[in-house]
């Protein structure tokens, strides 16, 4: 519906009469960097269901490693910021710190179910949160990654139901996918220029201004919800499909006997061909998002094939690793049964603590059904996370041994100094997955 002139210079005056006040919803990988950011500029409480890291975040720490200490004190402060208007960023999971906000930014997890299937639980919770607090004139922009249509046909409908109040009249909404990359501490979220919509264009016209004022690289206004959430999971899940194209690659000139990483450098001499490299495809992101597309292109009818090959393919690269650092062990007449192979990492990429999806965990599982016996070192790694997680053991430090194998799995920079040699017997094998090591006997 579109806005009349009336509501529009009555929503107009709103925000210029109240100023933003903005409500972070869940404050992880994503939710803490923004509201950190809109902290610099606008009051903002962050709330999130876990205590745990609402008590970590209100003393200045933030276990995801994505905002440094000094930075999250600089904006910290120690009362609801919405009562004096006053800039700065309060962490809660008290809703009624949530109550003033005129703007809500819902940035919590959207995983998949163990048959793969879109997990929308987080999303209709958090927007039940929201409906509680919302107030006329209020817009809830949503920042999780989805299918298109999520926004307005899933999550609308529990914001009305629980508010009793009516969209487009009453309160408003707006999509803006989240770009960031764990770890990247070159492109942080101020860099990377956003796309944003609303539902109106009215709304469209406020919520890019929102982003404007703080996104140093600028924002790109789509012209509707659905645009922009289409156009965030296809980002994904086109870095999905060309990733499964060089593993397949790698499949394939691993049986012709050709290094796949000479191969995609001097095809890379052109100017036109891209530059991706085989590897593990985990986290909470890539491996996952595909999913949620290839959900709704199926509900509509159509049964998606490149994109379902490419997460098949990509799924299959844990075991397959297994599999070659197994045959180069044999090669070299290494006893697999009880063999000893040290893992190095296990977080789901480099030089960040995340595990979530991390496909390490595949290859860990596919040695010891070789019947190998594998130490895991991870210096990024919560110990205790990866037991809850996987039931699996991380050492902190290396043992003082020689191993069999030793397969690099995760390119940590700590790693990048180790001398392997130390660590390996003789004639025993190295296997780097990354395709980074000068001296190894393989790699993927
Ligand atoms: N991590 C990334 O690199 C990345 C990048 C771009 C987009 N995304 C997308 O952003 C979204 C969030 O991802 P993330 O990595 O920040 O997840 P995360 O798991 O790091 O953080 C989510 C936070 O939301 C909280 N939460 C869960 N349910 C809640 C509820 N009902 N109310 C309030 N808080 C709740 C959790 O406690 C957690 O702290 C996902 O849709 C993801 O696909 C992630």
């Amino acid at each position: 519906m579109v806005l009349g002139e009336f509501k529009v210079n009555k929503l107009n005056r709103i925000f210029v009469e109240k100023h933003y006040k903005i409500a972070v919803i869940g404050l992880g990988y994503v939710g803490l960097p923004l509201a950190r950011l809109f902290a610099t500029k606008y009051p903002v409480v962050g709330f999130d269901i876990n205590q745990n890291r609402i008590e970590e975040l209100r003393s200045g720490a933030d276990s995801t490693l994505e905002v440094e200490s000094e930075v999250l004190k600089s904006v910290l402060v120690d009362r609801n910021p919405f009562k004096q208007n006053e800039n700065g960023f309060f962490a809660s999971s008290d809703i009624q710190d949530i109550k003033e906000a005129n703007v809500y930014v819902v940035t919590v997890p959207t995983p998949v179910d163990k048959h793969n299937r879109p997990d929308l639980t987080p999303l209709y919770k958090s927007s039940e949160t929201v409906a509680k607090v919302l107030s006329k004139g209020d817009i809830v922009i949503y920042e999780s990654t989805v299918y298109p249509g999520v926004t307005e046909e899933e999550c609308i409908p529990v914001l009305e139901r629980v508010s009793g109040m009516k969209f487009n009249e009453d309160f408003f909404a707006g999509y803006s996918p989240e770009r960031i990359n764990p770890g990247d501490k070159e492109h942080t979220v101020e860099k990377i220029l956003k796309v944003t919509s609303g539902s109106t264009p009215e709304i469209g016209e406020i919520v890019n201004n929102i982003y404007k004022s703080v996104i140093v690289a600028g924002t790109h206004l789509a012209p509707t919800i659905k645009v922009a959430e289409a156009a965030k999971v296809i980002e994904n899940s086109q870095r999905d499909i060309n990733i499964a194209f060089v593993n397949e690659l790698a499949k394939i000139f691993n049986l012709l006997e050709i290094d796949t990483h000479e191969v995609l450098k001097a095809a890379g001499t052109k100017w036109n061909f891209l530059p991706f490299k085989p590897g593990l495809v985990g986290g909470h992101c890539i491996g996952v998002d595909p999913y949620y597309l290839a959900q709704k292109a199926q509900e509509n009818g159509y049964h998606p094939e490149i994109i379902l090959a490419g997460r098949r393919l990509n799924d299959s690269m844990g075991q397959y690793v297994a599999s070659q650092l197994v045959k180069c062990m044999i090669k070299k007449d290494i006893s697999i049964n009880g063999g000893e192979v040290l893992n190095l990492g296990i977080t789901f990429k480099e030089n960040c603590p995340d595990v979530r999806n991390t496909k390490a965990v595949d290859v860990i599982h596919g040695l010891e059904d070789y019947s190998l016996k594998v130490t895991t070192f991870d210096p990024w790694a919560n110990p205790e996370e990866v037991a809850h997680e996987y039931g699996l053991t991380v050492a902190n430090e290396i043992p003082d041994q020689k191993f069999d194998a030793i397969i690099l799995t995760v390119a940590h920079q700590e790693f990048m100094s180790l001398n392997l040699n130390d660590y390996l017997k003789e004639n025993g094998v190295i296997y780097d997955v990354k395709g980074i090591l000068e001296d190894c006997d393989s790699r993927l």
